[in-house]
């Protein structure tokens, strides 16, 4: 049974929600479920604008047949080969088999390693700035590398001003019925599950996001379609703006985030106590135990906030390994431009603070307060003058 909405009259977003993926690319948890969204256009020539996660290919399938509604799939473009969005294209072109397949030339080459030649494809390759006229309908591509891989083409309907934008400007979360972004308290409700989507799948790419970016201001945008989420056609300004910040690796808080590590709680107590001593000083704070918290949710918040302290103990002569795997993915999003601060602990050979340090050494843009607090075992007497002097260095440069 059918379940679409209409993104326009000739426009049916014919893609389906998961509720009951546990972790979204087997690493993020998605406790919301996720969107995959396809969408078709019923023009003289029909297209499929990218297909469906595995997952949902039946419900997927049902909605292309019903949309066509006995007609025949003249196009299907591909825009992202990651599975998410490719998975359901082999047994959508043993259903369609007369359907051209537009994409770039990376993806063509994709669509072999994915698929062998076990399926024949009819491919029409296009570039940047090449156009596709369907009837009404006319649309020009745009090239968007690494937003998020290599191969991925952004579609802008010249008719419609409607941007088909793959990966971009989606977020984690079902739709639950609602298709549009102003259907819901989108600010108030997602901006957090936009941003964690944001961050930790191309928050490495802000270079690439900002050549996107650029493109995109060049053309007026009525409406954007994206593979996951909801569809925007009101308030864009308020998503492009966001997605600007997120891509400069400037932060939206000008305040603290304290993320933990503790295995009996007294690096705990020592994080604690700085939070109510920044807090003190009117400075919004926020905080993570890494050993309970989501490592997606500490990577969004520390592109979120302006200040980032980081507190463990040492373990195996290294860091404590939940906080070294927070750490080690932030390095690997390419974080830049924080100011950044360290709590050690240790019962013998403390160490783990010069190591923090050594990671985030290696990063852009770092502003490290060198007084590193030193905690052996517990807090000594005495011991809370270093973090109030700890706190004022953070104060001093906000
Ligand atoms: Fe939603 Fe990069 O795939």
């Amino acid at each position: 049974m059918y379940c679409t909405r209409k993104v326009a009259d000739d426009l049916i977003w014919v893609g389906a929600d998961d509720r009951r993926l546990a972790m979204f690319e087997g690493v993020y948890s998605v406790p919301r479920g996720v969107s995959y969204n396809s969408y078709l256009l019923l023009d003289e020539k029909t297209v499929v604008f990218d297909t469906v996660d595995h997952a949902v290919e039946k419900t997927f399938l049902e909605n292309v047949e019903h949309g066509l509604n006995g007609r025949t799939l003249d196009y299907l473009v591909v825009q992202h080969m990651e599975p998410d969005h490719s998975a359901t294209i082999r047994t959508l072109l043993m259903l369609y088999p007369e359907a051209e397949v537009v994409c770039s030339k990376k993806t063509e080459g994709m669509l072999r390693q994915f698929f062998g030649d076990a399926v024949k494809m009819n491919i029409k390759v296009v570039g940047e700035g090449d156009t596709l006229k369907t009837g009404k309908h006319e649309f020009t591509f745009l090239a968007a590398p690494m937003v998020h891989w290599p191969e991925v083409i952004v579609t802008y309907d010249l008719t419609t001003k409607t941007l088909f934008s793959a990966d971009a400007f989606g977020t984690f979360g079902a739709l639950n019925g609602a298709l549009f972004a102003d259907e819901v308290d989108f600010f108030r409700d997602y901006l957090d599950e936009a941003r964690r989507y944001y961050t930790n799948i191309v928050g490495k790419y802000g270079v690439q996001v900002q050549a996107l970016l650029k493109k995109a201001a060049t053309v007026e945008i009525k409406t954007i379609c994206p593979l996951h989420g909801f569809v925007w056609r009101e308030n864009i300004g308020a998503y492009l703006e966001k997605y600007q910040k997120w891509s400069l690796y400037e932060p939206e808080v000008n305040g603290v985030m304290i993320a933990y590590a503790s295995v009996y709680g007294n690096t705990e107590n020592a994080a604690n106590i700085l939070a109510c001593r920044l807090r003190d000083k009117g400075i919004k704070t926020t905080m993570f135990d890494v050993s309970v918290a989501e490592t997606s949710e500490v990577v969004a918040a520390s592109f979120q906030y302006s200040h980032l302290v980081f507190a463990a103990p040492t373990y195996n002569g290294g860091i404590f390994i939940k906080m070294d795997e927070v750490l080690r993915d932030i390095e690997a999003h390419s974080l830049k431009n924080r100011t950044v601060a360290f709590m050690e602990n240790g019962t013998w050979a403390v160490t783990c603070g010069k190591q923090m340090k050594e990671i985030f050494a290696g990063l852009k843009g770092m502003n490290i307060i060198e007084d590193t607090v030193t905690i052996k075992s517990a807090l000594a007497d005495g011991q809370e003058a270093q973090i109030e002097k700890l706190a004022e260095a953070i104060a001093e440069t906000m």
